[in-house]
């Protein structure tokens, strides 16, 4: 028996127009595939400019593709949903709501704000670390502290794709460790399917099950690297032999892109 891909992108073509009439089209993505395993985690990486956030913008439904298709569980994209949630490095957070308001948005804009969602969102507020932070505002909030709410933000809608785009990018060191180590967490228990964008070399190979590395501009697939490192992982993981050595195989990927 075949399972149906969690994710299925298949001779995806984009283009934008330039802003003037004389500046040129850009093609973003030219007959880009990608298939991913139901709870399976994905890691993307390119060059920048590569089309990584086109693809991911496309499997949020915040655009649709010029040519191709973007099937998530077999169904076409046609616009945003619950169904995936989305995390950018910038974590959306609503400056005039609390915490806790932030996370029951979701399950009050369906009109599904019952006890139920309260209490997940209670739930989830104490698992990443803000139960005392519930009536705090965003601007009262550190960095890391907001990246999980948003996180709790997202999750109070139980996704079954998460959509990454370098979330923990402009995070401190100590503070991107401890995101890491909470979504490896929240992978291992819940395995929801994860399609994550980042340029770090190591942190893609910490989380992902495989790596897809693309080509610079239009994107395409240059590599799919499998991460076939033993799971959980731990940060203490990455002294590893095995791990260099698939550290290595991903930079020389991304190396020979930019030659
Ligand atoms: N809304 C838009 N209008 C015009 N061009 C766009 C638009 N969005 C993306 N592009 C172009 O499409 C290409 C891919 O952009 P994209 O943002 O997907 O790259 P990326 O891989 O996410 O890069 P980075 O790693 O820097 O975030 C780039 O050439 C960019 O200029
Ligand atoms: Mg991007």
């Amino acid at each position: 028996m075949t399972t149906q891909p969690a994710v299925q992108i298949s001779g995806v073509h984009k283009r934008f127009s330039g802003r003037t009439r004389r500046s040129p089209a850009r093609v973003a993505l030219d007959g880009f595939d990608l298939t991913v395993r139901p709870g399976e985690f994905l890691c993307l990486l390119g060059p920048s400019g590569c089309g990584k956030s086109t693809l991911l913008n496309m499997l949020a439904g915040f655009s649709l593709p010029d040519e191709g298709s973007v099937l998530v569980d077999g169904e076409p994209v046609t616009g945003p949903g619950p169904d995936r949630g989305v995390l950018f490095q910038t974590p959306m957070l609503f400056p005039w709501l609390t915490t806790r308001d932030n996370v029951l948005y979701g399950p009050r804009a369906r009109h599904r704000l019952d006890a139920q969602a309260r209490e997940r969102a209670d739930a989830l507020l104490a698992s990443v670390g803000l139960a005392d932070s519930a009536d705090a505002f965003p601007h009262q909030l550190s960095g890391g502290m907001r990246h999980r709410a948003a996180f709790a933000r997202v999750l109070v809608n139980r996704p079954r794709l998460l959509l990454m785009d370098e979330p923990f990018g402009a995070l401190d060191a100590i503070s991107r460790v401890a995101m890491q180590r909470f979504l490896l967490e929240l992978w291992e228990r819940d395995r929801i399917t994860i399609v994550f964008v980042t340029h770090d070399v190591e942190e893609a190979a910490l989380l992902g099950d495989r790596v897809c590395v693309m080509t610079g501009s239009p994107g395409r697939t240059r590599a799919l690297i499998d991460i076939d490192l033993p799971r959980p992982r731990r940060l203490q993981d990455t002294e590893t032999l095995e791990f260099v050595r698939l550290k290595r195989r991903i930079r020389e990927a991304l190396e020979a892109e930019a030659a």
